[in-house]
């Protein structure tokens, strides 16, 4: 699958610009805080749905201006399509012309992975960047599951909020029985999910790792263990239940899928915290290759790669080795350098103040 086209309006620096695409290699470059990443996020957004910058829709909009206009082109094996989502006091997806009424209407049109510095954070910020990886990654593969999930989420906040009137407000604490029913129910769906996509992982990641740290020794060796709170409803219940004295006191819900986490161990140790810095960055890596063909296997078309300032974590042969192993996919790299690759169906973008350069 590939994009087409991008146009930005009044988005970030960005006032009116369009950009055409290779099927290729991409090359986005030009000096910092010119907008290059800019364009990254503009594509993510029309996959994901959100920024991986920002919360808060409002920074997308240039300063000054009310709304902003995000329209992508793409095409797949099968077919083309169009989607526009539009920013202002909220966000507006469009799919060929046609208002979507929720942000999973869109999601998992276009796939992406992205790949960028800040991806070490999955290691090192703890289980809620991890949790984010995997939603995010099942998401595009399932936009269901993403349903599922926001409605456990908001369950779990009403939750919270009667929880705290048990506490304040003496209200009766056998109400809990109707969320934690409730809870109960979606935790075990997003269980399933989580742990067939986990274990998917599990079988990727040995590879990958194994041949990436490979260089004459033996390779590292890779596990990931999924930390999870209970397998099906009854467990679920039961912790929720169980939990539910503390919880009042508390005042939020101490147990559930919120609370998933996983591991990633190399020869037995945990990296988070006896990995080295190198050995973080590469976990994260395989990670993140190992998505790369989860999403493969399983549409059958090459996702498309976001490198953000990715290629200047590498050195010159890791480098080669990397883009080698990816040659058939669509490729954005933004990087302060031009840097020159080996393949035909390139585009080049020099990036300054919003505007775009053709190189
Ligand atoms: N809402 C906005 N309105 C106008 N300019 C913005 C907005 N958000 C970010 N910018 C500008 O975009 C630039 C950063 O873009 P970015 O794509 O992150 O740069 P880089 O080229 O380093 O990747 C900065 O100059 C910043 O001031
Ligand atoms: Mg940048």
């Amino acid at each position: 699958m590939f994009i087409k086209k991008i146009r930005l309006q009044n988005f970030r620096n960005y006032e009116d610009e369009e950009f055409e695409f290779e099927k290729n290699f991409n090359i986005i470059y030009g000096d910092n805080a010119q907008g290059k990443t800019n364009i990254i996020e503009a594509i993510y957004l029309s996959s994901i749905g959100r920024s991986f910058r920002t919360k808060k829709d409002s920074e997308l909009i240039k300063i000054g201006k009310e709304k902003a206009i995000i329209e992508l082109e793409y095409e797949r094996i099968d077919r083309e399509g169009n989607i526009r989502i539009e920013i202002d006091n909220k966000k507006n997806f469009f799919l060929n012309g046609i208002k979507q009424k929720k942000l999973s209407d869109i999601i998992g049109k276009v796939h992406i992975v992205l790949f960028n510095p800040d991806d070490i954070n999955i290691i090192k910020e703890g289980p809620s960047q991890r949790r984010k990886f995997l939603d995010i990654m099942i998401s595009q593969l399932k936009p269901n599951y993403l349903h599922i999930l926001n409605t456990y989420l908001k369950t779990v906040e009403q939750r919270n909020i009667y929880l705290k009137q048990i506490k304040v407000e003496n209200k009766p604490e056998e109400m809990l029985e109707i969320w934690d029913i409730r809870l109960a129910e979606l935790s075990e769906k997003i269980y399933k999910y989580r742990s067939y996509y986990m274990q998917k992982i599990s079988e990727k990641i040995k590879d990958i790792h194994n041949n990436i740290t490979n260089c004459g020794n033996l390779g590292e060796n890779i596990e990931i263990l999924y930390l999870n709170n209970g397998e099906n409803q009854e467990d679920f219940y039961n912790n929720l239940k169980n939990s539910r004295k503390t919880d009042i006191k508390k005042g939020f819900t101490s147990t559930g899928v919120h609370r998933d986490d996983f591991k990633i161990l190399i020869n037995n140790k945990d990296v988070e915290s006896y990995g080295s810095q190198g050995q973080q960055r590469t976990s994260v890596l395989s990670l993140k290759l190992s998505e790369l063909e989860i999403i493969y296997d399983e549409i059958g078309e090459k996702p498309i790669l976001l490198l953000d300032d990715f290629m200047s974590e590498l050195d010159e042969k890791r480098r080669v080795n990397f883009i080698d192993t990816i040659n058939d996919n669509q490729v954005f790299i933004t990087c302060t350098d031009k840097i020159c690759l080996n393949s035909d169906n390139n585009k080049i973008y020099k990036i300054n103040q919003g505007k775009k350069y053709n190189d």
